[in-house]
């Protein structure tokens, strides 16, 4: 990449976003075809990614919608070689699917546990082992590359009840340091973004009661992120020169302390 249109830095830049279906990954994919990206909008409720696709089509962009569990490898592998064959390869992945289910280790929640390791941890690679031969072959073509994972403020700060959450999410930022020492070498540039708490649906899904009053409380007494500011975190990310890798960003609403 050597020069960047102003209006539309990612034009000629295919994405792909994971957990795009709702929340973080639904904003993040309007505003990277805003900018000039072709999309692929990747998450198992099908009915709400034709709705995103028809929207960012309506906007000016172009996207595509493909329906896939992240957790089964194959319909990922299938995935990646849709995005190969309809928009020609991926260069910028967005690795955002992910679930938060905090309870107190003693409930001994143990179906929970075992989702969060699945989808955030076991997904996430099953998308990061189908995508990253493309972003290697497109970041040779094109210049650069980028394989930003959605990680969380919880892989470096202690939230009570949060331990299984937390560590998938250290998980995310530790492999991501490392992945970048590999990949940067073939410009392709590796991040990790740690949001604090963004109002999405992934509250909704959390079914401990102490957890649930500690959400409320802290919606009562600060103003939470919006989808849209990490959305815009990511573009930022995306549209740097190649030479420029921001590795990892701590991205908190003003209000919340740790
Ligand atoms: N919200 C926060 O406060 C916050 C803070 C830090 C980090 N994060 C992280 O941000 C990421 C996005 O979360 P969000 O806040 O935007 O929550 P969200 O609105 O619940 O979005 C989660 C997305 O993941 C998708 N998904 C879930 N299971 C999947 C599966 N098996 N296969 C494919 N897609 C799947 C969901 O779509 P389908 O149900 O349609 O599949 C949905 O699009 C997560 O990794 C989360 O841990 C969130």
């Amino acid at each position: 990449m050597t020069s960047q249109n102003p209006v539309a830095p990612l034009a000629g830049r295919v994405a792909v976003v994971t957990g795009a279906s709702s929340g973080i990954g639904e904003a993040t994919a309007e505003h990277l075809a805003s900018l000039g990206a072709k999309v692929a909008v990747l998450a198992r409720r099908a009915d709400r990614l034709t709705e995103l696709v028809s929207r960012i089509g309506k906007n000016g962009g172009t996207a595509l919608a493909i329906t896939a569990d992240v957790t089964d490898v194959q319909a990922v592998r299938a995935a990646a070689d849709r995005v190969k064959v309809d928009l020609g390869g991926a260069d910028l992945l967005f690795n955002n699917a992910g679930v938060m289910l905090p309870a107190p280790i003693e409930e001994l929640a143990t179906d929970q546990w075992q989702h969060q390791i699945d989808l955030n941890i076991t997904g996430l690679m099953n998308v990061i082992g189908a995508f990253v031969p493309q972003l290697v072959e497109a970041a040779a073509e094109r210049g650069v590359g980028d394989l930003v994972n959605t990680s969380s403020i919880t892989a470096q700060n202690l939230f009570p009840n949060f331990a299984v959450y937390s560590a998938t999410k250290a998980y995310v930022t530790h492999l991501s340091r490392h992945l970048r020492m590999e990949l940067g070498q073939k410009k392709v540039r590796v991040s990790a973004i740690e949001p604090g708490i963004v109002g999405t649906e992934l509250q909704s899904h959390v079914t401990d009661d102490g957890v649930r009053q500690w959400l409320a409380g802290s919606k009562e007494i600060m103003e939470w992120l919006t989808p849209e500011d990490i959305a815009h975190t990511v573009g930022f990310l995306a549209s740097q020169p190649a030479r420029v890798n921001l590795q990892q960003v701590t991205i908190m609403p003003t209000g919340e302390a740790s």
